[in-house]
């Protein structure tokens, strides 16, 4: 499909190429003066031109070409009446040539001579440059002077001493000699003369010849040189080209005056040769003869080579034309320019409108692909590096180290998930400040009450330490420390589970056996009504370990029983030191269904001591 449309448009092209010449040339259409022969034998003479001296046929006198009607096809001449023309365009006439030339013979003595003289002044027509003034001999050279209207002088040698030297075509001196001439010349002669009477190159050149012609209807040939025709071959076939113009005025001069000849739908152009004078050309897109009413004629394209594609729909209009296409295609319609495409099919300029489109896009996304990912590396590596900085990687080797299935491992929490548990770390949520940081109530999404400890700086060379301590409190799981939330699942607040079990009667059902065989009844509830004390969620309600300690002597002296005989002592000593980090109540409960392990409610007033990164949280249970 594509390689038919592609042979399509090519073939198309080609067919268009011809036609198109074909409408340069009708619009140069040669157009008599209504009521006049336009045709003298082969030559059709358009106005400004006109057939017959003094018929009224042309412009002026000046243009009229005689017709000499005994000859047979007849011929041309142009008014002054020696010019023979060959043919007339819209700037230039051609008319035959004449040659100069000098003949001699095998002694030097000069057989026939043949000079030139052509005079086109009180014409309107002027020597044109498109012609040359050539020699042709091996022993000749020529001078020409020009005169009216331009004034000028040159001359030329051609000259050889061997036939070997010279070349086909090339006409620079040897055989063969051109010089230009100027624009402008209305009058020249040209004297043809010799150096040694041919005497040392007769047997191949017995003549020289000089002429002004059109350079591009002459090319030199070594034979030339002894070719007997050379003379009448050159004087047929090698015109002198003459520009042609109306008046002397220039266009401005021409257009004020009562005689401006251009008409309609033309315009005119000033003459080049320095002399004035004008001529008129038909405006694009339009035919005819400039100088004759009623002007130029629009040219309809769309008869003459249908300039639009298969499914275009041409119009013609005064100066040009228009293709539209069919209803279901669009383009501009023309065979020269886009066409016509079917409503689905590609169009060109869309294709590159919707590549340029989506070229920008893909730029933009790309652009901002990279942007965004350099943005989220970014970040990423800052909070590698602050992660690292604060330990985050110690962290991790150590639990992963030390982690056994006996030991449950620290969860470490993401920064937004701690920022959600403290609600964006609102002053509402604050438990309590500590020359390290700030301890914040927070929930997390599984409805878990936490402490959440924010450091305020971060001392890199507590780090090892503080991680040290992180990882000993995942592993330790003893009743008088914290537990760590672990990942021209088995969540139980414990302190609840205690206080209501109490509340429930239920308390002997959850104490160990052990207990409740060393223990009188009244002891075992004096001591779990203190640890409901202990529990108190405001710290003013709860007892100074003083009052704990004071409680517990108390007990102990009501009662004689082993238990606080054999551990009292050392115990209530422990408790009774200021400087120890942990206090507890010690009571040891068993949780039903996890008979097997072991929880401590631990009381650690100096809670807030722990150092830990605001990854690490805390049962908020644990009370002062
Ligand atoms: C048609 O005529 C114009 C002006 O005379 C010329 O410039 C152009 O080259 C011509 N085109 C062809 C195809 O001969
Ligand atoms: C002029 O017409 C004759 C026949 O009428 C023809 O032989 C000759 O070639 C034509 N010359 C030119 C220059 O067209
Ligand atoms: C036509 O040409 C012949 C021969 O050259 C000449 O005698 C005659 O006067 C010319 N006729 C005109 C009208 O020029
Ligand atoms: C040819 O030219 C030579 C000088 O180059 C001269 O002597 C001789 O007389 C000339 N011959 C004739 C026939 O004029
Ligand atoms: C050729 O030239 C020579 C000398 O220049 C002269 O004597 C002779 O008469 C000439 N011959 C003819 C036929 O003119
Ligand atoms: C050309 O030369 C002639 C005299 O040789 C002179 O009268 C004439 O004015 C000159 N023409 C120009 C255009 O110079
Ligand atoms: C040149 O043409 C003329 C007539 O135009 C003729 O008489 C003459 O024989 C021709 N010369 C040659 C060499 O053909
Ligand atoms: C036309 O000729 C007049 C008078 O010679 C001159 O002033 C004017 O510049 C010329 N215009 C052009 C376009 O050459
Ligand atoms: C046009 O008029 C001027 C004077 O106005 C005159 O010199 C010239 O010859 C006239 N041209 C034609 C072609 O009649
Ligand atoms: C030719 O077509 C073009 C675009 O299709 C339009 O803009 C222009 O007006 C048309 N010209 C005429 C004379 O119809």
């Amino acid at each position: 499909m594509m390689l038919k449309m592609f042979l399509n448009c090519v073939f198309l092209h080609l067919l268009l190429v011809p036609l198109a010449l074909a409408a340069n040339i009708t619009r140069g259409a040669n157009i008599a003066k209504p009521g006049c022969s336009s045709k003298c034998g082969n030559l059709t003479v358009p106005y400004p031109f006109g057939i017959g001296i003094g018929s009224g046929c042309s412009i002026g006198s000046s243009f009229d070409v005689n017709c000499n009607t005994s000859f047979n096809p007849p011929k041309p001449f142009i008014s002054t009446g020696n010019l023979e023309v060959i043919d007339i365009s819209d700037a230039e006439i051609r008319i035959k040539n004449w040659v100069a030339t000098g003949c001699y013979n095998q002694m030097g003595n000069l057989t026939s001579q043949n000079p030139i003289f052509i005079d086109v002044s009180r014409t309107p027509f002027s020597f044109s440059n498109a012609n040359m003034f050539t020699i042709v001999g091996c022993d000749d050279f020529a001078v020409i002077g020009g005169s009216e209207g331009r004034n000028f002088t040159t001359g030329c040698f051609s000259l050889c001493s061997r036939r070997e030297d010279l070349i086909d075509g090339d006409c620079t001196g040897i055989g063969c000699c051109q010089t230009a001439i100027p624009k402008g010349v209305k009058k020249f002669s040209a004297l043809l003369s010799t150096l040694k009477n041919h005497t040392g190159v007769w047997p191949y050149n017995p003549c020289g010849y000089a002429f002004v012609g059109e350079q591009d209807s002459f090319t030199f040939h070594t034979s030339d040189l002894r070719d007997p025709t050379f003379y009448n071959r050159t004087v047929d076939t090698v015109p002198v080209v003459l520009d042609w113009v109306i008046g002397t005025q220039n266009c401005t001069q021409a257009q004020i005056s009562n005689n401006f000849t251009c008409r309609l739908n033309s315009y005119c152009v000033d003459s080049d040769t320095g002399l004035g004078g004008y001529r008129c050309n038909c405006n694009n897109g339009y035919e005819g003869n400039p100088y004759l009413d009623p002007g130029c004629k629009d040219i309809n394209e769309c008869e003459i080579s249908d300039p639009c594609v298969e499914h275009g729909i041409c119009a013609n209009y005064p100066g040009s034309y228009n293709c539209s296409c069919g209803k279901g295609y669009f383009g501009d319609g023309k065979k020269d320019g886009l066409g016509c495409f079917a409503q689905n099919s590609p169009f060109p300029v869309v294709k590159f409108s919707l590549g340029i489109g989506f070229g920008f896009l893909s730029l933009v996304l790309g652009a901002s692909w990279i942007y965004f990912s350099f943005q989220r590396r970014k970040l990423i590596k800052e909070r590698e590096k602050f992660f690292h900085q604060n330990g985050g990687l110690l962290l991790k080797q150590q639990l992963s180290t030390t982690h056994d299935n006996s030991v449950e491992c620290a969860q470490i929490y993401t920064a937004e998930e701690l920022q959600k548990a403290t609600n964006n770390y609102a002053e509402d949520r604050i438990l309590g400040r500590g020359g390290y940081g700030t301890v914040y109530r927070g929930i997390l999404p599984d409805k878990r009450v936490v402490a959440i400890k924010k450091s305020r700086l971060m001392d890199e060379t507590q780090i090892e330490l503080f991680i040290n301590e992180v990882v000993i409190l995942t592993q330790v799981n003893h009743r008088n420390v914290v537990k760590l939330l672990a990942k021209n699942d088995d969540e139980r607040n414990l302190a609840t589970f205690f206080i209501v079990s109490v509340k429930e009667n239920r308390l002997f059902k959850i104490l160990e056996p052990r207990v409740l065989r060393e223990g009188n009844l009244e002891q075992i509830h004096a001591i779990a009504e203190l640890v409901k004390r202990c529990l108190k969620l405001v710290s003013e309600d709860r007892p100074t370990m003083k009052e704990v300690a004071m409680e517990l002597e108390r007990l102990r002296k009501v009662s004689n029983h082993p238990w606080a005989q054999e551990d009292g002592r050392e115990e209530t000593m422990g408790l009774m030191n200021e400087h120890s980090n942990l206090y507890t109540t010690a009571t040891t409960v068993n949780i039903p269904g996890q008979s097997s392990d072991l929880y401590s409610v631990s009381i650690n007033p100096y809670s807030q001591q722990y150092t830990l990164d605001s990854s690490m949280v805390f049962p908020i249970q644990s009370p002062r």
